[in-house]
């Protein structure tokens, strides 16, 4: 009997050290969690910003090119026959009942954050651009495009339009798939407005723009 409340009494002290231990965590990780929230409050870097928001549009850009375009039509190799459905992403996606291509994708899921946020912009651009709305548009784009395009790496900085400052930035848009290629080289746009340009796999074909309006006060 004794023997078994020395075991329970330990047993409990345990317990005890355990909840103890247990708080002790949580209280830590409830005041780390505030000092990040400060830290959210009095701002992040805005070039950690960009980065964030440069991830999740890559990772949906890529991800639908690879998982649904890739499906429909022959890309990397697969034919069209071996296809999982029986659609294809053409440019004209709404006349013909197909699906829009990566870029316009990518314009249709811009145009829905525009009207949900105003905390930033995005969007497509390249100096071979098919769409006339998608040239760099300015000084900075056209220096940051240029940059992008020679080495490779993302371009960023600030600029000022209209009286708004904006922290911007350029990451290199690559030709991920052989389809990439092939569309936009055999495209008649491409072939009448650039047919010195031949793109080849992996190399930047464009740039994802990001803009973060910065407020000075
Ligand atoms: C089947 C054809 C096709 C495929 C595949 C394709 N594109 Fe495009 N791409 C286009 C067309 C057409 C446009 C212009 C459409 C628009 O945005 O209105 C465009 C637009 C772009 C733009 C914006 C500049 C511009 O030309 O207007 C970039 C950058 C781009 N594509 C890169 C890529 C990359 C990288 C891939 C592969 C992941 C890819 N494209 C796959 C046809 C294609």
């Amino acid at each position: 009997m004794l023997a078994m409340n020395n075991l329970i009494s330990r047993t409990k002290t345990k317990i005890i050290g355990l909840i103890a231990l247990a708080i002790t965590i949580c209280f830590t990780a409830i005041a780390c969690g505030g000092g990040s929230q400060t830290q959210a409050a009095s701002g992040i870097a805005p070039e950690l910003v960009v980065d964030y928001i440069h991830t999740v549009l890559l990772a949906d850009r890529t991800a639908y090119t690879k998982h649904v375009v890739n499906r429909l039509k022959k890309l990397e190799g697969k034919e069209k026959a071996d296809g999982v459905v029986p659609a294809e992403a053409t440019e004209g996606w709404k006349q013909t009942g197909g699906v829009p291509l990566p870029a316009q994708m990518f314009r249709l899921g811009s145009e829905v954050a525009l009207e949900n946020s105003d905390a930033f912009t995005y969007g497509l651009i390249s100096p071979w651009n098919l769409n006339d709305n998608q040239a760099p548009r300015n000084e900075f784009e056209k220096k940051a495009m240029a940059e992008v395009v020679e080495t490779g790496e993302p371009y960023k900085g600030y600029q000022e339009i209209a009286g708004q400052t904006y922290y911007s930035a350029v990451y290199p848009d690559k030709a991920v798939a052989e389809a990439c290629v092939t569309c936009h080289n055999t495209h008649p746009v491409h072939l009448e407005k650039y047919p010195d340009k031949v793109f080849e796999l992996n190399e930047v074909m464009g740039g994802i723009v990001i803009n973060l309006p910065i407020d000075k006060t």
